[in-house]
């Protein structure tokens, strides 16, 4: 009995998560780009997913290292975002992803709790040892029918506080990347930072192009935060078809629930503490979702 209880409810988280191959390669196909939106807690969740179905658009969440911890782990995050499918009856692409996850153990255990999707991080190493964890990640992601991203260079910036120095990604150093693993998208360094910019981003459109022109699989954008609306349209052009946010959310989200501690000096509860900040977040998601010219295909 409690075997077939077990069985169904694998099931329905399966049904309901996809991983984005589809997804990526009709934005790819199409020159759009589906946002990757970073959750934090469950209102987040809640938010994203209300205002994506609302638009009727696919969407990925993010899941960093440092969030999962927060949350939980990989299973209570799980639970939670199939339960809010469920109860909010959610009907648009939903992926659940790792990001920037740090290891092979870290990779399968996100996997093994229903996650469809992860991003192999293994950048920090040299390109021959990048290479070998994430072939490790790969191989034993697409037994359990989950898409892969990694990383080539190295993405600066500041994320989950730890900060990072920045270095371009070569086209060879991606095609050997490529070419060695079966990746299903690739995020190359190109300029973009994690955190808040310090100036004008400066990134290498062209050579953006020249990966995406040897590569047949979908780019990925990390850092999108603070890069103007030119910038992003210019990066979908040159064969970004995923783009990361997190930064502009926490900003929007905390300038809103700052004012509501300010404004209302009798708040007390949770509920309308953290809830003051949905619409700031919400206003930003359609903002990106147009900008990104996502579509359901
Ligand atoms: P931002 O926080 O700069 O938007 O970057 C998000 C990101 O790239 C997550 O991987």
């Amino acid at each position: 009995m409690t075997k077939v209880v077990v069985l169904s409810m694998i099931k329905l988280g399966d049904d309901m998560l996809v991983n984005f191959i589809d997804m990526l390669n009709k934005a790819k196909q199409n020159k759009y780009a589906v946002p990757h939106f970073n959750i934090n807690d469950l209102e987040w969740t809640k938010y994203i997913l209300e205002e994506c179905e609302e638009l009727k658009v696919p969407v990925i969440l993010g899941v960093s290292e440092g969030a999962c911890k927060y949350m939980g782990g990989f299973n209570t995050i799980y639970g939670m975002v199939t339960g809010l499918m469920k109860d909010l009856n959610i009907t648009i692409p939903v992926c659940l992803h790792v990001d920037h996850g740090q290891s092979f153990e870290l990779c399968k255990s996100a996997i093994d709790a229903g996650f469809t999707s992860v991003m192999i991080d293994a950048s920090k190493h040299k390109l021959e040892e990048n290479i070998r964890i994430t072939k490790e990640v790969v191989d034993y992601a697409h037994k359990h029918n989950v898409s892969v991203e990694a990383e080539v260079g190295h993405i600066g910036g500041t994320e989950d506080n730890i900060s990072a120095e920045a270095m371009n990604a070569t086209l060879e150093d991606c095609l050997t990347m490529y070419n060695e693993t079966g990746i299903d998208s690739l995020a190359p360094a190109l300029g973009s930072v994690h955190g808040v910019y310090k100036g004008e981003p400066n990134l290498d459109f062209e050579r953006m192009s020249q990966i995406n022109e040897a590569l047949p699989i979908p780019l990925v954008l990390h850092g999108a935060s603070g890069i103007p609306g030119d910038k992003i349209e210019k990066a979908i052009a040159s064969g970004t078809s995923k783009i990361n946010v997190n930064t502009d959310f926490q900003i929007v989200w905390a300038e809103a629930v700052r004012k509501k501690l300010d404004e209302d000096k009798e708040v007390y509860d949770p509920r309308k503490v953290i809830g003051a900040g949905e619409q700031a977040i919400k206003e930003k998601i359609k903002e990106k979702v147009a900008l990104f010219k996502t579509r359901l295909d």
